[in-house]
């Protein structure tokens, strides 16, 4: 009997040789953390949705951005719980809303980490719609003034990033020829290019307080059948200006990030949600997955089907891990 030529197991025997011959890694520069921001001072509330995040106050975001920084996470993106809101949603713009208070506080304790703003109206609209209405339907052009508007606001208070989400066409030019105008021609744009109608933002929505109380968002967010369509949102966003591109969600979309990252030149991030954060956390509540190792495989699943950079409610959790790797100098199995 001749042994086989082909011996794939050569290369799995010892961590050390999984290491070496690892295609895919994943780095904690490459997270973003999300941070759910409202007003007011030590302020900690718990999202029961969402297992160890929490709607935080500007000191203590700043606080939390600044362990994040520790460990080595890249970025944060913040999302605006306001005290009130309104038809037209004019707390996205509030110089002293949440968002700009905790961008001011993070940047004046942590300069080095990038600061992105999440902009859309829907969190500041008493209807929840992530536009203006007009009647019963989004005012897609009448939104790109107050899209920009708060834009603006957000790179004056210092954001690093502006990442719109609400999906109105044309706001990535709305928003670059804004924040030109005011001297900020140096702010990055990553737009929310392919955001589908999802059913996994039930727990941001809950976080948030942003679920529509009419309707849905399917005239705006994409069809989750698509994926010739990403091409065409992506590509138009880049023409616009977009710095760099965004799909969400992730899991359910590797195909589409794939797809994305072929045909832009420019960096392409993958947004884990709540949904999917949550889904895996109720799972391991059970006993029915280990959620470290579950944490790792869709995290590395999104960097494989192309995604350069993560959005993830697991950031902190990741960049502990990587991190311990790099310091044990082992490796391990921890995929970085
Ligand atoms: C705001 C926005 C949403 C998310 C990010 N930005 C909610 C939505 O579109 O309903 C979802 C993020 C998540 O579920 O983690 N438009």
């Amino acid at each position: 009997m001749s042994s086989p030529v082909h011996r794939g197991r050569r290369l799995r025997r010892t961590p050390g040789l999984r290491a070496l011959s690892r295609e895919t890694r994943l780095a904690p520069e490459q997270l973003v953390a999300p941070l759910f921001v409202c007003l007011g001072e030590r302020v900690r509330e718990p999202i029961p949705s969402m297992p160890g995040h929490a709607r935080l106050s500007p000191d203590l975001a700043a606080r939390e951005a600044a362990e994040l920084a520790e460990l080595g996470v890249g970025s944060v993106i913040l999302f605006g719980i306001p005290s009130e809101k309104n038809a037209e949603g004019t707390g996205a713009w509030d110089p002293n809303g949440p968002v700009p208070q905790a961008i001011r506080r993070i940047k004046a304790g942590t300069p080095a980490l990038n600061v992105w703003a999440d902009v859309c109206l829907c969190e500041y609209t008493d209807h929840g719609h992530c536009g203006v209405l007009r009647g019963d339907e989004v005012d897609n052009d009448a939104t790109l003034p107050l899209l920009a508007r708060a834009s603006v606001a957000c790179a004056r208070a210092g954001a690093d990033v502006i990442a719109p989400s609400d999906m109105m066409d044309g706001r990535v030019a709305a928003i670059r020829a804004a924040l030109d105008d005011s001297g900020f021609e140096q702010t990055v744009i990553v737009s929310y290019a392919v955001k589908y109608a999802s059913a996994f933002y039930g727990p941001f929505r809950d976080a948030a307080g942003s679920t529509p109380q009419f309707g849905d968002r399917r005239s705006y967010q994409m069809d989750p059948p698509n994926v010739r369509e990403a091409i065409r949102e992506a590509l138009a966003d880049v023409g616009e200006g977009a710095d760099m591109v965004m799909v969400k969600p992730g899991l359910p979309y590797l195909d589409v990030i794939r797809a994305v990252r072929e045909r832009v030149d420019v960096p392409v991030a993958a947004y884990q949600v709540s949904g999917e954060f949550a889904m895996l956390h109720a799972a391991a509540e059970r006993g029915w997955i280990d959620l470290p190792r579950a944490m790792m495989e869709t995290s590395i699943a999104l960097r494989r089907a192309g995604a350069d950079i993560l959005i993830t409610y697991f950031a902190r959790e990741l960049a502990t891990t990587l991190g311990g790797a790099t310091a044990t100098a082992v490796l391990a199995e921890t995929l970085r």
